[in-house]
C-alpha cells in the first residue's frame, strides 16, 4: 500500500476542524481523484501525506506510507518518496533558472555534476521542456511552469505524486499536455482537482470529502454520474457522464456514503 490513513482528524491552530476521522488507503501505482467543493479539505489532506503538517508525525501517526507511519526519523526519505506539486507554481519555483530550480532536490539528496545535469536533463525531457535550462520559471507560461514543478519532482525519483488542483489555471492546450504527462508516468498519483473530466479519464477511484469528512470513495464513473451525490457535496456531473445511468438506483454510489 502507498497510503493507510486511520482516523485522519485535524484542526488548524485558528479554528475549525479542516479533517475529521478520514479513512482510506491507496494502493501502490493507482491513480486516484480526490474532489469535493473548496473548503472540503483537498489540499490539507495532500500537506499531510508527505509530512508537512506536523499532526501526522509520529510513531502513532495516522497516515503510513509504504506500510511505515511518518515519524522525524523518516521524514526526509517520506518527503523524498512522495512530491507534492502546488497548487499554485509561483510557491514551488524560487530559482532564477529552471535547471537550479529543477536540480535544487537531487542536490540536497547529494547529487552533483555530471550525473546532477543528466536527472535534470531526463526530468526535463519527461515533461518536454529538454533544452530549457538557462530560461527564468518566471517567464514561461503557466502550463510550462507547472511542468518545470513536475520536472523538479521527477528529479528526486518519487514513489508518489500528490497533485493539488494541477489543472486549475492551463488553457486547454496546457491541460491536454498535462493530462496525458501525467497519463504517462508509472508512479502513484493523488489528483486534487474540480476537473471532473481530466478525473474522469485518468482516475479509476475517487474519494469525496466535504466539510473534512470523507463522504464517498468508489469507482469514478459511477461516483461521477451519480446526480444526487454530486450535487449534495456542491459538484456536478462531468459532461458525457451526467445522466449516464450508471449506478442510479438503490445501488447508487450515495447508498454508500460514509457516516
Ligand atoms: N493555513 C490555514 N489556516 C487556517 N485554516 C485553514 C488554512 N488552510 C486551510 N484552512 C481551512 O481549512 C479548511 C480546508 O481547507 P483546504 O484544505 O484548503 O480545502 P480545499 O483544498 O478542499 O479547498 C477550510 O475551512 C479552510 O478555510
Ligand atoms: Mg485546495
Amino acid at each position: 500500500m502507498a497510503f493507510e490513513v486511520n482516523e485522519l482528524s485535524f484542526a488548524y491552530a485558528n479554528g475549525a476542524p479542516a479533517l475529521g476521522g478520514v479513512t482510506f488507503t491507496v494502493a501502490d501505482g493507482e491513480r486516484i481523484g480526490l474532489i469535493g467543493p473548496n473548503g472540503a479539505g483537498k489540499s490539507t489532506l495532500l500537506m499531510h501525506l508527505n509530512g508537512l503538517l506536523p499532526e501526522s508525525i509520529g510513531s502513532q501517526s495516522p497516515v503510513r506510507v509504504f506500510g511505515e507511519a511518518i515519524r522525524r526519523d523518516n521524514l526526509g526519505l517520506v518527503r523524498r518518496e512522495v512530491g507534492l506539486l502546488f497548487q499554485n507554481p509561483d510557491d514551488q519555483l524560487f530559482c532564477p533558472t529552471v535547471f537550479e530550480d529543477v536540480a535544487f532536490g537531487p542536490e540536497q539528496q547529494g547529487e552533483s555534476g555530471a550525473a546532477l545535469e543528466t536527472i535534470v536533463a531526463t526530468a526535463l525531457e519527461q515533461v518536454d521542456l529538454a533544452g530549457f535550462e538557462n530560461r527564468s520559471p518566471h517567464h514561461l507560461s503557466h502550463g510550462e511552469k507547472r511542468r518545470v514543478c513536475i520536472a523538479g519532482l521527477l528529479a528526486c525519483s518519487p514513489r508518489v505524486l500528490l497533485l493539488d488542483e494541477p489543472t486549475s489555471d492551463l488553457d486547454p492546450r496546457g491541460r491536454r499536455e498535462l493530462k496525458s504527462l501525467l497519463k504517462q508516468l508509472g508512479v502513484t498519483q493523488i489528483i486534487a482537482s474540480h476537473d471532473l473530466e481530466m478525473i474522469a479519464e485518468l482516475c479509476g477511484r475517487v474519494l469525496v470529502l466535504d466539510q473534512g469528512r470523507l463522504v464517498a470513495e468508489g469507482p469514478t464513473h459511477e461516483l461521477l454520474s451519480d446526480e444526487p451525490l454530486m450535487l449534495a457535496h456542491g459538484l456536478e456531473c462531468p459532461h458525457g457522464l451526467a445522466g449516464s445511468g450508471i449506478a442510479v438506483g438503490p445501488t447508487s454510489a450515495a447508498d454508500r456514503v460514509k457516516r
